[in-house]
């Protein structure tokens, strides 16, 4: 027999619940500024494994660690001095951060999925921050989305994707930023920008006073640069001033369409609302049409993830 999740409150009880589930290694999604999260004791093995299986994601996609502070994620890692200018800048908040794991970390290796590197987040939101002092430990915790699939970002979404494969969903309203989290890599030489999210470029830049490199190659640093990983049922057409016979229209600044990511052509606006709006069309039944966006701020990941969701399925 299938269980439902239950729906926590983001109150003292709601959080409490959710700690001591995460304490006997059950799955509790939870909301962060950027999407919901997964989350499960990143210490424990079996618990960071039945993430995998939820979410049906390939095992060699390793996951991002949730800390409540940056003394709690230092303590994983080798830290580094662009670590240290970089977290002063901008954690709490939507910046992933790959470091090498430092000795005796204690994470399990499913994490990491066996690299000797590891990502690690500090999350804002209020409800993020309680569940990790009231748990006392790190979280492991991707997108809390069926692998391949929209991300969520209302515990609606949560429920629609993963609602029998989960013990819990505490529910505090639509995410803000509405993008996963921006990830740079300082494992190597150079910076550099392995997804684009929710934090602009431009602004990790200024701090650095340096470009981030990006990625080159085809090897697959970030699972989330699979070709079709964010992906609707429906198919999408990018850059389309018009919806043709049968499409439903994503439109983006003013015009006429059956959902708009910012009639004002906000792109933080767009971000929010992005995957809401995909999840609302797709499940219209119809072939997906999206009016151009700009590729700049928030724009590129934007255009990134309606890349993916426009690509040839695998
Ligand atoms: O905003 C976010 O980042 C959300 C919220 C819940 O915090 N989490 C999220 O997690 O998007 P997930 O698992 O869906 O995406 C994590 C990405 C994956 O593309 C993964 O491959 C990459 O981070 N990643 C994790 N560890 C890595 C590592 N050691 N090196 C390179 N990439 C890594
Ligand atoms: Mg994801």
């Amino acid at each position: 027999m299938t269980q439902t999740a239950l729906t926590l409150s983001p109150d003292a009880d709601g959080i409490a619940t959710a700690a001591r589930l995460l304490a006997t290694g059950a799955l509790v999604s939870f909301p962060t500024e950027t999407v919901y999260g997964l989350g499960a004791d990143a210490r424990r093995g079996e618990a960071v494994a039945a993430i995998y299986a939820a979410k049906g994601r390939p095992s060699f996609n390793p996951l991002i660690v949730h800390c409540a502070d940056t003394r709690t994620a230092r303590s994983y890692v080798q830290w580094s001095d662009l670590a240290e200018r970089l977290a002063r800048a901008f954690w709490p908040g939507p910046l992933t951060l790959v470091l090498p794991l430092g000795g005796d970390h204690g994470l399990s290796s499913l994490v990491t999925a066996g690299l000797d590197t590891v990502a690690l987040r500090v999350p804002k939101h209020a409800c993020a921050q309680d569940l990790l002092k009231a748990f006392g430990g790190p979280l492991a915790a991707p997108s809390a989305n069926p692998s391949g699939r929209i991300s969520a970002t209302t515990a609606a979404h949560v429920m629609a994707g993963l609602g029998d494969r989960i013990a819990a969903v505490v529910d505090d309203g639509p995410c803000p930023v509405g993008l996963e989290s921006t990830i740079v890599s300082l494992a190597g030489e150079t910076p550099t920008l392995l997804r684009a999210g929710g934090l602009a470029p431009e602004e990790i830049e200024v701090v650095l006073g340096t470009p981030l490199a990006v990625q080159a190659g085809s090897e697959i640093i970030a699972p989330g640069q699979l070709a079709s990983h964010y992906a609707p049922r429906a198919r999408v057409r990018l850059n389309a001033q018009h919806a043709l016979e049968g499409e439903v229209l994503l439109g983006f600044g003013p015009g006429a369409c059956d959902l708009n990511l910012s009639p004002m052509g906000d792109l933080t606006e767009a971000a929010a609302r992005l995957f809401d709006h995909l999840h609302r069309l797709d499940a219209t039944g119809a072939p997906i049409a999206v009016r151009p966006i700009p590729n700049t701020g928030l724009g590129l990941a934007i255009n990134d993830r309606l890349a993916r969701a426009a690509a040839p399925r695998a």
